[in-house]
């Protein structure tokens, strides 16, 4: 997909001061620093601080030419003037998410109206006058249990709609979905008409968990052509010296495998970021990979791990002790 301009984009969800009260002066600087770093992929959402991260990245991409990057943000969530506590926000299992950002009002509304109001208001938040994707934000079970297929359906009816309308007339380039779960982009790619041509799936095919994905979400991607943009490459943290796993404090279980995996990148001389961020690009499915980070020194972190030099023997040994499925690509020539 060559409107991602590369294939490491930078994902502005820590940007809305997820866990933690980001000074300003920091979070201008890690967008500057990826920019200085020649990252020209960004993705952001109306949701990430209730407009927060939107304002944070729109302040320093508009001093760049528009024609330079590429831009993703989301709909589904409107962020209202009236205000509300954010710890109060029913979150379903993502509760807490972004009680540190903006305390302004969301509203869950997957209409064709919201929608475009949703694209206006990011637009003027991001300082810009276009979006090139959009993503459908969340309706999977994580944030909606039971109710989720019915968020589903009201998308279907209203955003699917609409976006395909404003990708026929050329306004956006693509759109989607964004979850963090596999199934609602499996029942997207089996509709007849609003069809997506992109999607953003975070936390489901990473070095961590990427079974369930490999099942049926990745081979029908790649067979229709559709490109996986990989979020939550790190698991929200835990697979990389964080303490998030899926935006939740990590379980004992959890850390008890990810350890296992770093023990074996210790033996065989390499970062266990480089491995998560390589496995991921490995999939002919995936068009992009964007981690998250709210300082400056993560950047060049990242960069450091895509050019590291993996050898096989570390892939043979995550296979041998069962840590990655026997069918994922791996990133090994001739095996890719
Ligand atoms: N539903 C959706 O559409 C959806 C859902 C989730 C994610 N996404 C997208 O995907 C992007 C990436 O996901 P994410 O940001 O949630 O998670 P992620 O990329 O898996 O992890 C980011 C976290 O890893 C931490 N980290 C990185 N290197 C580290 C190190 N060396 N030591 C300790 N911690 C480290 C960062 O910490 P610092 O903050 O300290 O830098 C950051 O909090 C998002 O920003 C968003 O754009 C979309």
């Amino acid at each position: 997909m060559n409107e991602l301009k590369g294939k490491i984009g930078f994902g502005t969800a820590p940007l809305g001061n997820m866990f933690r009260d980001i000074p300003e002066e920091e979070a201008i600087s890690t967008v500057e620093t990826a920019w200085n770093n020649g990252i020209r992929y960004f993705d952001t959402a109306p949701f990430y601080g209730a407009g927060l991260a939107e304002l944070r990245l729109g302040e320093v991409l508009a001093k760049h030419n528009r024609d330079e990057y590429v831009l993703s943000s989301k709909v589904g969530r409107i962020i209202l003037d009236a205000k509300e506590n954010p710890s109060d926000r029913e979150l379903g299992e993502k509760g807490g998410l972004f009680e540190h950002g903006r305390d302004n009002k969301v509203i869950n509304d997957y209409s064709a109206d919201a929608t475009l109001r949703s694209i206006e208001d990011s637009l003027k938040r991001l300082k810009t006058d276009r979006l090139d994707m959009v993503f459908v934000h969340d309706i999977a079970q994580d944030f909606y249990g039971d109710e989720w297929l019915a968020k589903f359906e009201s998308a279907r009816t209203g955003a699917f709609r609409v976006l395909s309308q404003l990708r026929d007339e050329g306004v956006i380039k693509s759109w989607g979905l964004g979850v963090n779960r596999a199934e609602p982009i499996e029942m997207a790619l089996e509709l007849e008409e609003n069809k997506p041509d992109v999607s953003l799936l975070a936390g489901q095919y990473t070095l961590l968990d990427h079974e369930r994905s490999l099942q049926r979400l990745m081979p029908a991607a790649a067979e229709q052509g559709v490109k996986i943009i990989a979020g939550g490459p790190y698991s929200s943290g835990v697979l990389v010296g964080g303490s998030h796993y899926e935006y939740q404090e990590a379980s004992s279980e959890i850390i008890e495998k990810v350890q296992k995996m770093k023990d074996i990148a210790q033996r065989h001389g390499i970062s266990i970021k480089a491995a998560a961020l390589q496995f991921i690009l490995a999939n002919p499915a995936i068009g992009a990979v964007i981690p998250g980070a709210s300082r400056p020194e993560r950047i060049a972190e990242d960069q450091a791990a895509l050019k590291e030099v993996i050898p096989a023997s570390f892939w043979q040994e995550m296979l041998e002790q069962k840590l990655i499925a026997e069918n994922a690509p791996l990133p090994i020539d001739g095996h890719v």
